[in-house]
């Protein structure tokens, strides 16, 4: 494979569109571009990426996006240790207990990954990650890539990107082994992956997030979907009207996420030390306080760009921070040039 020094990380989400270019220089990545713009419809997706391509010079035309939601299935599943091929062949051949859809239908992929000394695993055992995403998915994403002028270099899921960025951005010195629940609220679903060490060890997309909480504010406040969203995001003085309204719907989020935590906590027998919040839905005022509560651990936003270094002179750093919470995924895709660069 040939050796790539830059690489753009572009996570089209549903209510915006963020790129994050990383290059490698003197061994380790920087942060050396950087756009946001938020997503009018769906239909608007290629000249929104235009406009986020222009916000600052990117250096490189190859992009690693990324897919999400109901048309992606995410398995881990325990199979016997063979090879690569073999592997590939032996899921294809059984894919269809493990996807709810027509195995024509779907791009597959799997591997063998270190499960971290967890389950009971024979000694002729392995894990094994299989991802299926619906063919249609790609092929649209990859016309809008084409249509833009942009090379697809590969195709992520948010959630595994979520826990790239950590793995990327955040370093713990000597720690004992802290399990760490990342959770992206988006506008359409909330990823969460649990890591432990660099490895994840269990991912879930719940299909709620902040058009939720809008669609709670608007109908417990009567507004239009566009008057709540403003309020939700400005309030003002009107915070405490505002979190009372929201109550509900982060209580529905809460109680899913907390249903994933239970279900982790039951099947490999250890505690979640601390929630890490990103995803533009993080920045609910009190939401910090109310989901710590509710989860009854230690809970915070995060800084996915972490202690990575910032080209200032091609990236408008006033412009990437005020992004931060949402830069998780496309700091996570572009993370990648971590493999490629070596
Ligand atoms: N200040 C704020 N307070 C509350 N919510 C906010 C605020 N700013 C943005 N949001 C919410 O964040 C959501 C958008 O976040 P983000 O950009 O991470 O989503 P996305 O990546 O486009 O969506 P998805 O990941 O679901 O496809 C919207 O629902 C928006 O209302
Ligand atoms: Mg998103």
């Amino acid at each position: 494979m040939r050796r790539r020094k830059t690489l753009i990380g572009l996570d089209i989400g549903t209510r915006s569109v963020k790129a994050v270019e990383m290059s490698w220089a003197s061994g380790a990545p920087v942060i050396t571009g950087f756009g946001y713009a938020p997503l009018p419809s769906p239909q608007a997706v290629p000249e929104t990426v235009l406009r986020v391509l222009q916000e600052s010079s990117f250096h490189t035309r190859e992009v690693v996006t990324s897919v999400s939601g109901k048309s992606v299935i995410v398995r881990y599943l325990t199979m016997l240790k063979m090879s690569r091929e073999d592997l590939k062949s032996a899921i294809k051949f059984e894919a269809d207990k493990y996807i709810p859809f027509d195995v024509e239908d779907v791009i597959l992929d799997c591997h063998p990954f270190d499960s971290d000394g967890i389950g009971d695993l024979a000694d002729n055992e392995t894990r094994v990650l299989l991802v299926a995403c619906k063919r249609a998915v790609i092929d649209e994403q990859m016309r809008i890539l084409a249509e833009v002028g942009l090379q697809p270099v590969a195709v992520d899921v948010d959630v595994f990107a979520l826990g790239n960025a950590f793995e990327t951005a955040v370093r713990r010195p000597g720690s004992a082994p802290t399990v760490t629940a990342l959770v992206d609220i988006g506008a359409s679903k909330t990823s969460v992956n649990l890591v432990r060490n660099n490895t994840s060890l269990f991912t879930r997309e719940i299909h709620t997030g902040g058009e939720a909480i809008t669609q709670a504010v608007a109908s417990r406040l009567a507004l239009h979907d566009s008057e709540a969203e403003v309020l939700k995001c400005n309030p003002g003085g009107e915070a405490e009207r505002l979190r009372h309204a929201v109550a509900p719907a982060v209580d529905d989020l809460a109680a899913e996420v907390r249903l994933s935590f239970e279900y982790f906590e039951n099947q490999f027998e250890m505690g979640i030390d601390e929630v890490l919040l990103s995803g533009g839905g993080s920045r609910l005022g009190g939401l910090e306080d109310d989901l710590g509560r509710i989860f009854g651990r230690p809970t915070l936003t995060w800084d996915p760009t972490g202690d990575l270094p910032i080209a200032s002179g091609s990236v408008n750093v006033e412009a990437l921070h005020e992004r931060i919470p949402e830069l998780a995924v496309a700091v996570g895709l572009a993370a990648r040039i971590r493999k490629d660069a070596r």
